[in-house]
């Protein structure tokens, strides 16, 4: 039931049907036009949409203002049907008009979408920003995925766990948010970066299906994808497989997609992080676009070009003239910042060559080339005329890296367009290179991943092979979630531990709180979470996670609206036991 004791209609929803009936409707005051010298037509705005309201030329409503309007709804004269508004063809008149209250003009219009406004401005009246369509569109959008989520996961079993936000410091990636005890000088609790302490703790408590729409906290440099705090589906499940968790963090984004969308996405896509590298470059792939990168080792396996010469790996991408017409015509300005730019990302240079008519070559590097060996390349990219390829050799992974990232820089569409492409990543490796300090390898993801049971005969042999049962699910570029199946078993910890140089006092001393309760009885057990952020965003058609947000930090790390953060009281600070140092010289 929509009606108040105040209204008896929202704004938008009244239509023909509503013809001859006296209405009262509430909200704000948009655009105003004067009709004639009696009359003005003065649109009034809730969140459900914006009826005309026809009112005396001398009802002193101005923008902005919140008023109450009764009258009778009636059809538009010809000619002033409005087909683009859900309520174009009626208005409302013979209106007696209530004001409410006043309002000062606003700082900015809110008919329109404003993406003209400053970011900075729109945060600061966040309030009057969140008024307009786009945002009140955005939240309900955002309302409906979490929605979708909660009932997904309830019909699947799952229980609503909540965890505390203040909490020990714990090892898990990202910088902590630190909150000084009052009672306890010197001793800090940190905020959650996600609940994954808690929810491994709850699955050695019996809880098999747990979930929370949870709030998380990282003290990261902000970014298009990342705010200090922001929503994860998190879950966790007892007694299952990878599949399992899979197949039930599927079920829930999927229901979020079609509960926005409209549409059921088809079955997520998997690949496993190698055929990710090897074929896209990075391990987030953007699925949406060709441009996949081609081995070419063997065909240059006898080359007497030297750059090329002994390469552990030779990759190549082909910038498609027929997709990207701009390629063909790439000029030397353009070529030589793909090779500066393949330099910065590790490359130890690129090479570039233009297909000509025939199969022909352009290139600095042409002579060096036998015709076997062009032929041979021409071929197998499958490279026609105006086609642009791009060929890099180095180690395996600089190879991937740079033609992964040229890829996206060349071809990837804004992520909130076009298909949805969502694909799961799955085999991570356990173990990623070499800690500059200990020369041990370094965890993946977290050294709480179980790894891979067929590859635990390589632990001590090629550590850098063990892959692990750690997946991420990614949708168009943009990683949205991670997780894993967990160690469970005491022994096999120890292992992974003494592999990333953390001896058996070291772990108890560091993550004793965590590793005891394992003593008593853990159940197998592994799970996910997802950013609720980055698909609302995605769903949404936005590209930045803060046009989902209510009140979300700027790009530096600020709130214009409160200003925060602020200084506090030097009492405030004595009674935390806490004194500033002086700011670091020169800044
Ligand atoms: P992870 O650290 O990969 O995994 O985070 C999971 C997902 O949370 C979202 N996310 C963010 N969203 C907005 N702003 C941020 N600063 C930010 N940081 C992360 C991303 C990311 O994919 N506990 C593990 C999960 C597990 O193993 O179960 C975890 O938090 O969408
Ligand atoms: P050089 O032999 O260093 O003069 O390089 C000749 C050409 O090959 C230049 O265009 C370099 O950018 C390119 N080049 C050099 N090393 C590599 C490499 N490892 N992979 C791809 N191109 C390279």
């Amino acid at each position: 039931m929509k009606s108040t004791a105040m209204r008896t209609h929202m704004c938008g929803d009244l239509t023909e049907v509503n013809i001859g009936s006296t209405v009262s409707v509430c909200g704000w005051v948009g655009r105003r036009r004067e009709h004639g010298e009696k009359l003005a037509f003065v649109d009034l705005r809730d969140h459900s949409g914006v009826i005309q309201c026809v009112v005396d030329n001398d009802v002193d409503v101005r923008s902005e203002y919140v008023v109450r309007v009764t009258g009778v709804v009636r059809a538009r004269p010809d000619g002033t049907v409005n087909e683009n508004l859900a309520t174009g063809r009626v208005e409302i008149g013979d209106c007696v008009v209530e004001v409410l209250n006043s309002a000062e003009p606003p700082p900015f219009p809110v008919d329109q979408r404003a993406d003209d406004v400053d970011e900075g401005v729109r945060l600061k009246y966040r309030y009057i920003d969140i008024r307009r369509e786009r945002m009140q569109r955005n939240l309900r959008v955002r309302a409906r995925v979490n929605s979708a989520i909660r009932r997904a996961m309830e019909e699947n079993g799952f229980l609503e766990v909540e965890t505390p936000l203040l909490m020990p410091s714990t090892p898990e990636g990202a910088r902590e948010f630190l909150v000084p005890s009052r009672k306890d000088h010197g001793s800090f609790f940190a905020l959650p970066q996600s609940p994954q302490l808690w929810k491994q703790l709850l699955m050695v408590s019996g809880v098999d299906r747990y979930y929370q729409i949870a709030k998380c906290l990282r003290d990261e440099d902000l970014r298009a994808d990342r705010q200090y705090e922001f929503m994860q589906l998190d879950a966790e499940m007892s007694f299952v497989s990878q599949d399992d968790v899979l197949e039930f963090i599927g079920r829930a984004v999927t229901a979020a997609a079609e509960a926005v969308t409209g549409e059921k996405p088809p079955t997520i896509e998997r690949i496993t992080w190698r055929e990710a590298m090897e074929r896209f470059g990075v391990d987030k792939p953007d699925l949406r676009f060709g441009m996949e990168l081609v081995e070419l080792t063997q065909l240059f396996a006898s080359t007497e070009f030297k750059a090329f010469s002994g390469a552990q790996s030779i990759k190549g991408i082909r910038v498609d003239a027929a997709t990207y017409p701009e390629a063909a015509a790439y000029g030397r300005n353009k070529l030589d910042a793909l090779t500066d730019r393949s330099k910065k990302i590790g490359a130890k240079g690129l090479v570039w060559m233009k297909v000509q008519a025939g199969g022909a070559v352009e290139s600095p590097v042409a002579k060096f080339l036998s015709d076997a060996e062009r032929d041979a390349l021409v071929a197998t990219m499958g490279a026609t005329e105006g086609d642009l390829l791009l060929l890099v050799a180095d180690e395996w992974m600089t190879t991937c890296e740079v033609l992964g990232q040229l890829r996206n820089d060349i071809g990837r569409p804004p992520v909130h367009e076009g298909p949805y492409r969502y694909v799961w990543v799955t085999e991570f490796p356990l173990f990623v290179g070499a800690d500059p300090v200990t020369g041990r390898p370094r965890p993946g993801h977290h050294p709480f991943c179980h790894p891979h049971p067929e590859d635990i005969a390589l632990f001590d042999s090629d550590p850098l092979q063990v892959r692990a049962l750690a997946y991420d699910l990614v949708l168009n570029g943009w990683e949205l979630g991670s997780g894993s199946i967990r160690i469970h078993e005491p022994e096999l910890q120890r292992r992974v531990f003494n592999i990333l140089g953390i001896s058996d006092e070291e772990a108890d001393k560091r993550f004793g709180f965590f590793l005891q309760p394992f003593k008593y009885g853990a159940p197998p057990h592994g799970g996910f979470a997802f950013g609720i952020d980055r698909l609302t965003a995605i769903l949404a058609g936005e590209e930045n996670i803060r046009e989902v947000i209510a009140f979300p930090k700027t790009q530096s790390g600020a709130d214009p609206m409160t200003n925060a953060p602020t200084l506090v009281e030097p009492s405030h600070l004595a009674d935390l036991g806490l004194r500033l140092l002086p700011p670091p010289a020169g800044s």
